[in-house]
């Protein structure tokens, strides 16, 4: 016989995957109907619902993709841009990178506009681009988390616009934990993460795209390349008309649709605010342990929900964050590339953005970093607490 699955408890302090919400799992658990069952079916529409509140948009076509989030950004990309067709992609990191492989994939002709790791991009950068070459879309990623920067959506989307080029927007990590605004800052097309700020597992990518996007799409002179990634196929799947494409993942829908129902619970605002405290709890913790942070400054370049945190000279990244996992049972990143054994990547995202999981980390940390972070623990956590008494409550900014 073989016996249960058992695995250790683990705090997930990382960039994602974060612990989802037991009611997620629990939902997860409910047992399995058909796909074009009625129940089901209102179930999506409810999901969508759902999703357009948190995507702050009135689009039609807003639904999961099936597949984890990079399925999300390769879907929007090979339904939008055409083989042979010119896209800029703002690469400061390694999500960035992502999408310019995609882009190529795709049969796309490349421009790339670069700011070095840990930069946000600077939006005049994106204007000259297009002036010197045009394009039909423009590629850039929210909230990178390899490097912890947050990148200029709103400014880049209205210098894509002047050009007559749209914006698809990786908006994985944002979503539900910082300031989003699809319809107000007129994102395109903006792709979410389910794994991060939402807490729910990862397997699922949602996305949004107006009206004109969808147009566009329909009226393609080739046909889009992926069956499995078709949005227009997805969509007709998503919409009244229930087109067969997919088996869909309905038990990661239940738990897509009650994540959702958490953050509406709670409000967007709300939890946006929890997140910049938390991520500022985090940060001030993590320096009262003398620790040294890495990238950008506090404010509007900055991920509030991910700390990046220089590895100490003369402590072994991996060796480190194995003695974290094994003696704590606490979980966080290393890093990429360039970035790789220089940094650690420590989150604070959805369920964990409080201050049960900021003590637990900063404990772990100064415990396995040795003296003097041991004796600095008790100033950490008053550190952090401050932030929590603050921070926590206050409004999100408009
Ligand atoms: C900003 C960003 N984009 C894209 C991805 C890719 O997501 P996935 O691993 O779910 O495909 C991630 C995952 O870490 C991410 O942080």
């Amino acid at each position: 016989m073989s016996a249960d699955l058992a695995l250790p408890a683990r705090l997930l302090m990382g960039s994602g995957p974060t612990n989802p919400d037991p009611r997620v799992l629990r939902a997860m658990a409910t047992g399995l109907v058909g796909q074009f069952d009625p129940a089901f079916t209102a179930l999506m529409a409810e999901t969508q619902d759902r999703l357009r509140q948190v995507f702050r948009t009135r689009n039609r076509s807003t639904f999961p993709v099936p597949g984890t989030s990079r399925a999300g950004m390769e879907a929007a990309v090979v339904s939008l841009v055409e083989p042979g067709e010119r896209v800029v992609v703002v690469e400061n990191g390694r999500f960035g990178l992502l999408f310019e492989e995609i882009a190529r994939r795709a049969g796309a002709e490349v421009t790339v506009v670069r700011a070095p790791w840990g930069e946000p991009v600077d939006p005049d950068d994106v204007r000259r681009s297009l002036d010197a070459t045009p394009a039909a879309a423009v590629l850039v990623v929210h909230a990178e988390t390899s490097t912890g920067v947050m990148n200029p959506v709103r400014e880049l989307a209205a210098a894509a616009h002047r050009q007559g080029a749209v914006v698809i927007v990786d908006a994985v990590c944002s979503f539900a934990g910082a300031p989003l605004e699809t319809d107000a800052w007129e994102l395109d097309v903006v792709v979410a993460g389910t794994q991060k700020c939402l807490g729910c597992p990862s397997g699922l990518g949602p996305v949004t795209y107006s009206d004109a996007i969808a147009a566009r799409m329909a009226q393609r002179r080739s046909p889009i390349r992926s069956n499995y990634l078709d949005l227009t196929q997805i969509d007709r799947y998503w919409s009244p008309e229930r087109l067969n494409h997919h088996t869909a993942p309905t038990t990661m829908v239940y738990g897509l649709r009650e994540g959702l129902g958490i953050v509406l619970e709670e409000g967007v605002e709300a939890r946006i605010a929890r997140h910049r405290g938390a991520g500022a709890a985090m940060a001030a913790g993590l320096l009262a342990l003398g620790l040294e942070l890495y990238g950008q400054p506090p404010g509007p370049g900055k991920m509030p929900m991910l700390a990046p945190v220089r590895v100490p000279d003369g402590v072994d990244d991996a060796a480190f964050r194995a003695r974290l996992l094994e003696a704590h049972g606490v979980e966080i990143m290393g890093a990429f590339g360039s970035l790789a054994g220089r940094i650690w990547r420590i989150g604070t995202m959805a369920g964990n953005a409080r201050p049960a999981a900021v003590s637990r980390t900063l404990g772990a940390l100064a415990d396995v970093l040795g003296p003097p972070a041991r004796e600095a623990l008790r100033d950490a956590l008053a550190a952090a607490d401050q932030h929590f008494d603050t921070l926590a409550r206050a409004p999100a900014p408009a």
